[in-house]
């Protein structure tokens, strides 16, 4: 009885050892002489076959019992450091995916790019397709294949930058897109039904209402049986699909050399005053036979106005320069 007694003591301080073992290494080290040949439980073992044949099965299953003991709270022990062990290692990888990210700030599209895509749409939308030209163009595209020759006085309204290129005054960055009408005749055969948008440039001092550096869109129809009611009938129908039904537009007689007749477009404003947009009228007759299309069985209209004082009326800006100050406190607003 005594000796059993003995041998339960053995496995409560091996149990409070193995307990007490802070890592996996700690444990392993103390497996040799919990349970190793010289281990008190093994040798304990040896010592039976000294004892009366009743007290060695007792003491024998004292022995077994507390082997076992030690052999379970091993087992407890190396599960519970392993999973800490995991749990620490887990932690020391992890990857942290709800990290906070600030969004970046999306800007807009400028002020004058927004009108202008917006017309690209509503003419787009009525049958026209988009053409472009070169920024800068030669004496015949700018003038006088619209009918401008060399000494006609309307080369001063559309004065511009000239390049130092070829000939004085043969190369220049075009004061208006109407050149734009001379290459699509010139490549395509009639119908044409198309809008040129694009930068154009004058001598103009920049002010409230102009810059020297601006925006025109163009449009062009070459068909048959074309009439002023068309043209009229298309800048009405325009200006109710961009500004709305409340607006009104008015054609007032004007004078281009390369339209005949010529008018200038004007949209009604709430006060009840007009704002000019643009001009228009017929293609003259001259302009069609530059481009090889005979005036007798084709007709046509035609109408150029400033992209940038139509963002002005649209966005009801005091200052048409505000669009190229380029504060983007101002344009963040729209
Ligand atoms: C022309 O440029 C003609 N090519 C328009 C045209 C096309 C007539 C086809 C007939 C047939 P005008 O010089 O009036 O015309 O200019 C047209 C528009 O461009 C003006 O009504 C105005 O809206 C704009 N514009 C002209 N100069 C400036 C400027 N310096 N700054 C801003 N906008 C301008």
């Amino acid at each position: 009885m005594s000796t059993t007694t003995t041998y339960d003591g053995l496995a409560d301080e091996a149990v409070a050892q193995i307990d007490a073992a802070s890592d996996l290494d700690a444990l392993e080290a103390l497996r040799p002489a919990l349970l190793g040949k010289k281990a008190p439980v093994t040798l304990a073992k040896r010592e039976l076959g000294s004892l009366e044949p009743d007290e060695r099965r007792t003491a024998g299953q004292a022995i077994n019992t507390a082997r076992q003991a030690i052999e379970t709270a091993f087992e407890t022990r190396h599960n519970e450091l392993a999973s800490s062990a995991r749990a620490v290692a887990l932690e020391a990888e992890r990857l942290d995916l709800t990290e906070f990210q600030r969004s970046s700030p999306a800007g807009h599209l400028h002020l004058i790019t927004q009108a202008r895509d917006r017309l690209e749409d509503v003419f787009v939308g009525m049958g026209y397709t988009v053409a472009e030209g070169p920024e800068v163009e030669t004496a015949w595209y700018n003038f006088e294949a619209l009918n401008i020759p060399e000494w006609h006085p309307a080369r001063g309204s559309f004065d511009t930058i000239f390049v130092n290129l070829g000939e004085p005054e043969e190369v220049m960055l075009r004061s208006h897109t109407s050149p734009v009408q001379i290459r699509t005749m010139e490549n395509q055969e009639p119908p044409i039904y198309i809008i040129a948008p694009g930068r154009t440039f004058r001598t103009d001092t920049a002010d409230a209402t102009h810059l020297p550096a601006f925006n025109q869109i163009e449009g062009l129809v070459v068909d048959k049986g074309i009439t002023l009611g068309d043209l009229a009938g298309t800048i009405d129908e325009f200006v109710r699909t961009f500004f709305g039904a409340e607006v009104k537009s008015r054609l007032r007689p004007s004078y281009f050399p390369f339209t005949e007749p010529s008018a200038e477009f004007d949209i009604s404003l709430p006060d009840g005053s007009w704002l000019e947009l643009g001009g228009c009228g017929m293609v003259h007759p001259n302009v069609l036979r530059n481009c090889g299309i005979d005036p007798d069985v084709w007709q046509g209209f035609a109408f150029g106005f400033g992209i940038d004082r139509l963002a002005v009326m649209r966005y009801q800006l005091d200052d048409i320069r505000e669009l190229v100050n380029n504060d983007v406190r101002f344009l963040r607003q729209f």
